[in-house]
């Protein structure tokens, strides 16, 4: 870096001739080793290291980004918004515990720290904050806009998602209050009926239309230009909606799916009109509900344009403890036998959740997320064999954002006997989730600039359309057609470190530390 000595910049440059810097780019050659298994006659496996040669180009320039929030007067967008506007004003405030300082504790992006190798000399871990990996868009400096059925300016939609303290609200107030949503599409079917009283910011129709995905479209050029943006990111925080059916001759391709928006088939939510609106922008579109967005048509369709997309639901509090407790468990080799979930919140979606339909989507995201980790174990659990699973949800008004997640894990341990870990999870939801709507628009957008060839071809690529690098944030990760979920945190993690790592040529963390164990 150029800082001055006193002052370390902690970024880096890697010193090694696979890796080349020119003023636009990173490239770098990078040998992926893996372990190919066959089976022989006998029922043995063979297992050969293997080594694919694959060249990554990363783009410096770090461009103007705009994120564009579906649901940006509800909890999340209210929280987010305010949450970067104190970080950018370096914002105080006094609290009953003394001041608090604006910070992005709960990023992992801009929080937390991972290992660049270890020192020359001292041969001690440097560790350097995440975010210095590649060229990644400071949150700092998203220009954030976005959509909302209710048109209340931002200011007041905080002060209704009562999670910000007063003195916070206050200083955030006057800029929040001339930020107001651009109005949305209401298909009143797929959200709870208790949420139509505050839809008041809708444009007409009820039904898909041709002309809603081009409204949206031009929504998303019109705050690209007036901004001076390069890039949009459009993120989907607003209420969960029901499942969408999946119809043969209706969402299950592309052109089925747009045929249908055509028609205004009432199986097309919401959600996948701004997913087609964004795709055929080519503009990412994450999905932070849990409800199924991307029907296959939808899927299709991102590919053919060469569109990122990424979901589904952001994993905040409780299945971000189960999905780092099972992997745990599992992993220790203690046979966890079954898992009871209960929870109870008072803010506006758990309003919506009240509504069977709505709980529904909910209930399927938070149920298949330890499938991976029990069945990677047939030591412990038997083909198809499963621990026990329940998910529960209440509305309670007077808990507000703070939602309760109570959790009994049971297990079996040696010799038949048993361990049972009950846990009681506060978590002050949005506070949970804003830095997650932080990382994965970060991400998706570094993503735009990652290109990748297998050596010796001509021409790079981008990465497939759905990003399953996003998985560490999301409770039911989408993952390209026909290739495996990963659930488990750790795992999660050092998809996303090491693939980030691998595009300025650096190996992968092993955490093997040999220079500490052989001398
Ligand atoms: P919220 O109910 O406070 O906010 C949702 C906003 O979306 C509301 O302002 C509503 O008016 C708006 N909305 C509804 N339909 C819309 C449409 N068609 N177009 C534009 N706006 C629309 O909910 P909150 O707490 O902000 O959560 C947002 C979503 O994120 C929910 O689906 C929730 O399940 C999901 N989620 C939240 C987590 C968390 O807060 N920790 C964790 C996991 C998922």
């Amino acid at each position: 870096g150029n800082g001055s000595p006193a002052e370390p910049t902690n970024t880096f440059i890697v010193n090694s001739p696979n890796v080349v810097y020119t003023e636009a780019e990173i490239r770098s050659k990078y040998t992926y080793r893996t372990t190919s298994v066959e089976t022989d006659d006998r029922g043995n496996f063979v297992a050969t290291p293997k080594e694919t040669p694959y060249e990554f180009k990363v783009e410096r320039k770090v461009p103007k980004v705009g994120m564009m929030l579906v649901g940006w007067g509800g909890n999340n967008g209210t929280t987010v918004t305010a949450g970067i506007i104190a970080n950018r004003h370096k914002l105080a405030w006094e609290t009953k515990e003394g001041p608090r300082e604006a910070n992005y504790y709960g990023s992992v992006i801009m929080g937390s720290t991972l290992k660049l190798g270890t020192d020359a000399k001292t041969a001690r871990e440097i560790n350097i904050p995440f975010h210095n990996i590649l060229p990644m868009v400071h949150p700092n400096d998203l220009v954030i806009g976005g959509w909302d059925i209710s048109g209340m300016n931002l200011a007041k939609a905080m002060d209704r998602a009562q999670v910000l303290e007063p003195t916070l609200k206050a200083q955030v107030k006057k800029e929040m209050s001339e930020m107001v949503p651009l109005r949305s599409i209401y298909y009143p079917d797929f959200i709870a009926a208790n949420q139509e009283d505050r839809a008041d910011n809708v444009l007409e129709g009820t039904k898909a239309s041709m002309a809603h995905v081009e409204q949206l479209r031009s929504d998303i050029r019109e705050f690209k230009s007036s901004n001076g943006l390069d890039k949009v990111i459009v993120m989907w925080t607003a209420n969960t909606e029901r499942y969408a059916d999946i119809i043969a001759g209706v969402n299950d391709t592309a052109d089925n799916l747009l045929k249908a928006i055509e028609q205004g088939h009432e199986e097309v939510s919401p959600s996948t009109v701004f997913a087609v609106a964004s795709i055929l922008e080519q503009t990412p579109f994450i999905n932070g509900s849990p409800q199924n967005t991307f029907v296959p048509g939808a899927i299709e369709l991102a590919e053919r344009h060469n569109a990122f997309i990424g979901g589904d639901d952001f994993k905040s509090g409780q299945t971000k403890m189960k999905s780092a407790l099972v992997d745990f468990l599992i992993n220790a080799g203690i046979k966890l036998t079954s898992i009871a979930s209960y929870n109870h919140l008072g803010n506006n979606d758990g309003k919506n959740l009240s509504s069977q339909k709505q709980f529904r989507s909910k209930e399927i995201s938070k149920s298949n997320v330890v499938d991976d980790m029990v069945e990677a174990n047939s030591v412990l659990y038997k083909k198809g064999e499963h621990p026990d699973h329940c998910v529960v949800i209440k509305y309670m008004p007077a808990v507000a954002d703070n939602k309760r997640a109570l959790d009994e894990y049971y297990a079996e341990i040696f010799m038949g006997g048993h361990q049972t870990i009950s846990m009681f999870n506060i978590c002050e939801d949005s506070l949970l989730a804003s830095p997650l709507i932080i990382d994965l628009v970060v991400i998706a957008e570094m993503m735009t600039r990652i290109q990748w060839k297998a050596s010796g071809s001509e021409d790079y690529k981008s990465f497939h359309s759905v990003l399953s690098v996003l998985s560490y944030m999301l409770k039911a990760p989408l993952t390209p057609p026909g290739t495996p979920v990963v659930n488990a945190l750790a795992k999660q993690r050092a998809a996303l470190t090491n693939i980030f790592r691998a595009c300025v040529g650096l190996e992968p963390e092993s955490d093997m530390t040999l220079e500490h164990k052989l001398f």
